[in-house]
C-alpha cells in the first residue's frame, strides 16, 4: 500500500464510500409476487434517466440469458407503453398485441403489467407473465400487483431522497473544507492528505466500512475549528505567545461546535474534539490519555502529525519521509497510540 496521499475529487470523494440506503433484493420481491399470482415469470423494470432506459432490477422465472431486453427503450414494448401512459395493462394473448416484442426464446401467452407510481411520478413497471392456470390474470391479481408496485415505488422514492440528502451532506463538508482553506493557507491540501492517510490506517486496522466512511469525514474536517481562530495567529511565522497558543488550543472544541447542527455521528465529532490529545495525557483540550482517547482521534493524530512533519511551512521546510516515520516511531506511547502507529508502519 502506498503512503502517497491522493488529492480529493469533489465529484466522487465521498461517493465511493458506502451508501447506507440500499436497494432491497428486487428479485426476491419478483419471486414472491410471481408465486403469489401463480405466474411463470415476473420482471421489475426501473427507469434510469441517465440512459433513458427501463432497466431490469429484479426477475423471477427467467434464466438470465432469456431475459427480455435488460435495457428497454422507455417507449418500447408493453413495459414502455405502461411506463409512458402510467396505466395498467392486461393482455390475454400477447402474441396478438402489436406492442409486444418478444425478445426471449420463451413462448409467452398472457401478461399483466402495472406502472410503479408514487403520486404522479412513474419510476418503472412491474409485469407478471403467464398465469399457470392459463385462464389469464384477474382483478384480484391486478390489486395485488399494484400493492407490490406501490412498495417498490415508495422504496425508490426513499432511495432518491436519501441520495439527495447525502449529496447535500457531502457538499456541506466540501464547503467547510473550502472555508478553512481560504482562511489558513497551510490547510490547502492538508485536509485531504490527512483524510487519505487516516483511511489507509483505518483499513490497515480492519475497521468496518461504515467506520471508514466516518473516519474519512472526521479526518477531512479535523481542523475545521480553525475558522474560529484569528488569521494573524494562524498564519504567524514566528513563535506564538502563550495567550496565542491558548487560542489555537480551542480549535478542536470550536470545530465540534460548528459541526453540531449537522448532527454528525458522535465518533466523527469525537475524532475532531480529541485529535490533539496525547497518549501520555499531555495533550489538549481535555488531557485524557491512552485508550480513553477515542480511536478516530488517535488515528487522526498520527495522520495529522505525519502530514505536518512532511509539509513545508512558511518558517521551515518539511522533513523527509524517513525522518518523519522515525519521528512517529519515537513518539509511540508518548504522543501516539501504539496500535495506530503499528497500523501506520505496516503501510510502509
Ligand atoms: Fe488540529
Amino acid at each position: 500500500m502506498s503512503l502517497q496521499p491522493e488529492r480529493y475529487d469533489e465529484d466522487n470523494y465521498f461517493d465511493s464510500a458506502i451508501s447506507y440506503e440500499t436497494e432491497p433484493n428486487y428479485s426476491t420481491l419478483a419471486q414472491s409476487t410471481g408465486k403469489i399470482l401463480k405466474a411463470k415469470g415476473c420482471i421489475l423494470r426501473i427507469y434510469n434517466p441517465s440512459n433513458e432506459k427501463l432497466e431490469i432490477k429484479g426477475y423471477f422465472g427467467f434464466n438470465y440469458n432469456d431475459l427480455p431486453s435488460p435495457l428497454l427503450d422507455r417507449d418500447s414494448g408493453i413495459a414502455g407503453w405502461v411506463f409512458k401512459n402510467m396505466k395498467s395493462c392486461s393482455i390475454a394473448n400477447v402474441n396478438a398485441d402489436r406492442r409486444f416484442i418478444n425478445h426471449t426464446r420463451l413462448i409467452l401467452h398472457n401478461l399483466l403489467a402495472v406502472p410503479v407510481l408514487y403520486d404522479t411520478r412513474v419510476y418503472g413497471t412491474l409485469t407478471v407473465y403467464d398465469k399457470v392456470n392459463k385462464k389469464g390474470f384477474n382483478q384480484k391479481d391486478l390489486w395485488y400487483l399494484k400493492i407490490a408496485a406501490d412498495y417498490v415505488a415508495s422504496n425508490v422514492k426513499n432511495l432518491l431522497l436519501s441520495k439527495k440528502y447525502q449529496t447535500y451532506y457531502h457538499n456541506s463538508i466540501y464547503s467547510f473544507a473550502r472555508a478553512i482553506e481560504a482562511k489558513d493557507s497551510y490547510t490547502v491540501g492538508h485536509c485531504d492528505r490527512v483524510a487519505s492517510m487516516a483511511v489507509k490506517i483505518g483499513q490497515q486496522m480492519q475497521l468496518p466500512e461504515k467506520q471508514i466512511y466516518n473516519l474519512k469525514i472526521a479526518a477531512f474536517l479535523h481542523d475545521i475549528g480553525k475558522i474560529g481562530i484569528r488569521e494573524d495567529i494562524l498564519n504567524k511565522n514566528s513563535h506564538l505567545t502563550l495567550a496565542e497558543y491558548d487560542d489555537i488550543k480551542q480549535h478542536p472544541l470550536i470545530g465540534v461546535k460548528i459541526l453540531q447542527p449537522l448532527q454528525m455521528a458522535e465518533e466523527v465529532l469525537e475524532g475532531i474534539r480529541y485529535h490533539h490529545e496525547r497518549y501520555d495525557g499531555k495533550g489538549y483540550p481535555s488531557g485524557i490519555q491512552g485508550d480513553e482517547i477515542p480511536l478516530f482521534a488517535r488515528i487522526v493524530a498520527v495522520a495529522d502529525a505525519f502530514d505536518a512533519i512532511t509539509s513545508d511551512r512558511a518558517y521551515r521546510r518539511g522533513s523527509d519521509f524517513n525522518s518523519a516515520i522515525q519521528g512517529i516511531k519515537e513518539n509511540m506511547n508518548r504522543q501516539f497510540c501504539p496500535n495506530v502507529v503499528n497500523g501506520f508502519l505496516s503501510l510502509i
